[in-house]
């Protein structure tokens, strides 16, 4: 079987499975497994797959056919640029936390004078806490998880990328497993906001993959901005900032949480779609 056979007879499985973007997900598959770039398989269409490639590729498009995401599949992804591993005990990162995580390094950097601090709450893969200390040579950042296996992985992602010594891992439930006293420039999150009635309603990708725990936001999906807005500002900064990710279509509700625990909202900032996905707040 040559590439292009490959490609095509795979695309055709994957449409059957319902799998979005069959095409771009079967050339991204075949790619890893020719440790080629994508665009590089258009130069080898003619080229025969060997035994061994063939079965190996068989086995990742059943893999993604059964809607085991592609990034589990490959074991990696790209955030802001750096590599990041994934697995089942860490949700994968998601393009709009990009933008979070990069309002998070430039406020961050304008304080860099000092030694800036940040908290990421809910870290998950610590893909926001290394994008923070890779940007920031000067700032230390907190990574906190109520998943140990959530913050191993986090670990591991933070030595490979070289940014280990400037985060501490804290393993516990909310602001319970701080210091009382210690402050934040950045208090940063994205936290689990679907609510538990809709998590059923979610692609296999995500409901059967991520951590449930890193999706449950409660009944309706905001139990975490109660808890952060009621909970928060100890541990910030005078002149420090909290900034939040939320679902779409969660902006109002989000607002007036933090408002009437007399928060000052800054600013809402939306996705690549334009929709309002991050909120900047003082207090
Ligand atoms: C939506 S994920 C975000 C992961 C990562 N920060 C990101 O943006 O990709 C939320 C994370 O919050 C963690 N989490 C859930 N409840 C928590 C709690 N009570 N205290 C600390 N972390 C919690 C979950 O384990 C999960 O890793």
């Amino acid at each position: 079987m040559t590439v292009l056979e490959a490609i095509q007879k795979s695309t055709e499985f994957l449409v059957k499975k319902g799998v979005e973007s069959p095409r771009l997900q079967t050339e991204l598959l075949l790619a890893h497994l020719l440790k080629m770039p994508r665009m590089k398989l258009y130069l080898n269409f003619d080229r025969v797959l060997t035994a061994p490639e063939t079965d190996s590729l068989r086995e990742l498009i059943k893999r993604r056919g059964q809607r085991e995401p592609l990034q589990h599949i490959v074991g990696s992804t790209s955030f802001c640029g750096y590599e990041i591993a994934v697995s089942r005990h860490g949700l994968i990162p998601r393009p709009e936390t990009e933008i979070l995580a990069e309002l998070g390094w430039k406020f961050l950097s304008t304080r860099n004078l000092q030694p800036s601090t940040a908290l990421d709450f809910g870290t998950g893969t610590g893909c926001i806490a290394i994008s923070l200390a890779a940007k920031c040579p000067n700032a230390q950042i907190t990574a906190l998880d109520v998943s140990a296996d959530a913050l191993a992985l986090a670990k591991q992602n933070a030595f490979q990328n070289q940014v280990a010594e400037r985060i501490e891992f804290l393993h516990g439930d909310g602001f319970s497993a701080l210091k009382y006293g210690t402050e934040f420039d950045l208090l940063i999150s994205n936290p689990p906001y679907i609510a538990s009635a809709e998590i059923e309603t979610l692609d296999p990708e995500v409901k059967d993959f991520d951590p449930r725990g890193a999706l449950d936001g409660g009944a309706d999906g905001l139990d975490f901005y109660r808890r952060l807005a009621a909970q928060a500002k100890p541990f910030l900064k005078v002149d420090g900032k909290i900034m939040l990710e939320f679902g779409d279509g969660q902006a109002d509700d989000i607002k007036k949480i933090l408002e009437n625990e007399k928060w000052i909202v800054e600013a809402v900032q939306e996705d690549y779609s334009h929709r309002a996905r991050i909120l900047i707040a003082h207090k």
